[in-house]
């Protein structure tokens, strides 16, 4: 088998993960379905589902992933000793596939706003109208779905030409510019009149505002935003040297996902509840507040065009981690395919989008389960076959790899303690499977009477 291609530095692995991590799920998903699933008692469930579910689970992904030193799919056949195991890979694989199809829709609209801004289109609006003319782009079906396929051309270029040269050298300097502009963004929204009533609307808890759903999609949105229970952090921790941390890794990715998280309902909500919108406004949320939190700054539309390039940046970093699990996969490591299948699995993934991008306009009416087709995806994926791939990896790890192969390869590059260890092992072997599939239940409605 050929050799498996390595990160560079350690920051460089931090960096790609925390990365494929931070994307829409932290800055456009996370405020709209905090908006509309609760607010402070989404945002409180949120961060509970993430350290006691996706912590371990992340450490979980990164220990196999690093130990078996290849592609996903072949990672569960050689550590479970049974090609069976094989599974869980391919199953992210396609959740990654279908994830994709949808993602790379919102990323077109990031870079027609892009567009929109560097035409002039965006400046002479009143703060009320961003709503309508958001409304308006997105449901052109030619530039949509010229823009979302703009947008799977830049992550073909990038994950063509391998991990170290694409991904790394681009993670390095983008995120952290993302998280100074993100500060200065916070101050400005905290600012505004009547900030606080948008703080107290993300922050304070009002647990009679969580149904069954919103429950669940607390659970789906920090696997999502974590992108965990598709192999996608087994992908990347398999380019890892036996040096690095792993829980220290851990903790910083997931410290900084929910810095961002939190930054970005506390550069929206201030605004929403300022300019009098609907915090339940849906996907368009970030889209109609934040220009008109960046037309109340100086220099608003030069800034709000380095955030867009910022926020498009960390929409692309996802979808490489998402694109790179599939061309892992499918070339078993060997580079000279890479190219090739990069190209292949990205048009495809182009091509199964299209009908995601043209629900929000020509295809609006078309409804499965009283959903359009943008969001009977999204819904699958992250509400179902997330939790449920989350699922199989604890799962998997806990009961059908070595103890002490865990052991031993969570020791290396790190100093844990048994103690640590053994809360790490009981919350990925007892508290990650039931609490998910007690969330499952409840949606089904098997709890109510
Ligand atoms: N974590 C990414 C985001 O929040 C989405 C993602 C999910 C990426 C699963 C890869 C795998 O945008």
């Amino acid at each position: 088998m050929a050799q498996q291609e390595q990160w560079k530095s350690k920051i460089g692995f931090i960096l790609a993960t925390a990365g494929s991590a931070i994307g829409l799920g932290a800055i456009w998903k996370f405020p709209y379905v905090a908006g509309t699933g609760g607010g402070g008692a989404f945002f409180f469930l949120f961060i509970t589902f993430t350290l006691v579910l996706g912590m371990p689970l992340l450490m979980g992904e990164f220990l196999i992933g690093r130990k078996g030193q290849t592609n996903p799919i072949d990672t569960y056949r050689k550590l479970a000793s049974n090609p069976k195991w094989g599974f869980i890979g391919k199953m992210g694989v396609f959740t990654s596939f279908i994830l994709l199809s949808f993602y790379s829709v919102v990323g077109g609209w990031i870079i027609l706003y892009i567009v929109k801004i560097v035409t002039g289109g965006l400046s002479v609006q009143n703060d009320e109208q961003y709503m309508h003319l958001f409304e308006d782009i997105i449901s052109n079906p030619f530039s949509t779905v010229i823009a979302q396929f703009t947008f799977m051309l830049i992550a073909i270029l990038v994950v063509s030409q391998g991990i170290q040269k694409g991904i790394e050298v681009a993670s390095k300097i983008m995120m952290p510019a993302l998280l100074i502009l993100f500060i200065g963004l916070v101050i400005r929204s905290l600012s505004l009149d009547g900030a606080m009533e948008g703080v107290k609307f993300l922050l304070v808890p009002d647990f009679s505002k969580l149904t069954s759903e919103s429950i669940l999609f607390a659970l789906g949105q920090s696997f999502f935003t974590l992108s965990l229970g598709v192999s996608v952090m087994v992908t990347y921790a398999s380019y890892l040297p036996k040096t690095q941390n792993i829980p220290k890794s851990a903790i910083s990715i997931i410290l900084l996902n929910t810095i961002i998280a939190l930054m970005a309902g506390l550069a929206i909500f201030p605004g929403v509840f300022a300019f009098e919108l609907e915090p339940n406004a849906g996907p368009v949320l970030i889209f109609a507040v934040l220009p008109a939190v960046f037309n109340h700054m100086p220099f608003g539309m030069v800034l709000f065009l380095a955030f867009l390039i910022l926020f498009l940046f960390a929409a692309l970093t996802s979808a490489f981690s998402m694109v790179e699990i599939i061309v892992a996969s499918v070339t078993k490591s060997d580079a000279t395919k890479r190219k090739k299948y990069t190209w292949l699995t990205g048009i495809l993934i182009f091509i199964v989008g299209i009908p995601s991008c043209l629900s929000y306009g020509v295809l609006s009416d078309v409804k499965f389960f009283n959903k359009t087709v943008f969001d009977l995806m999204d819904f699958t994926v992250s509400n179902i076959l997330m939790p449920l791939g989350a699922l199989l990896i604890a799962v998997f790890v806990s009961r059908f790899v070595s103890k002490d192969v865990l052991y031993s390869e969570l020791k290396q590059g790190s100093n844990i303690g048994n103690i640590f260890f053994s809360i790490w092992f009981v919350l990925l072997k007892y508290v990650t499977p039931i609490a998910i599939i007690i969330v499952f239940l409840d949606v089904v409605g098997l709890f109510k009477w």
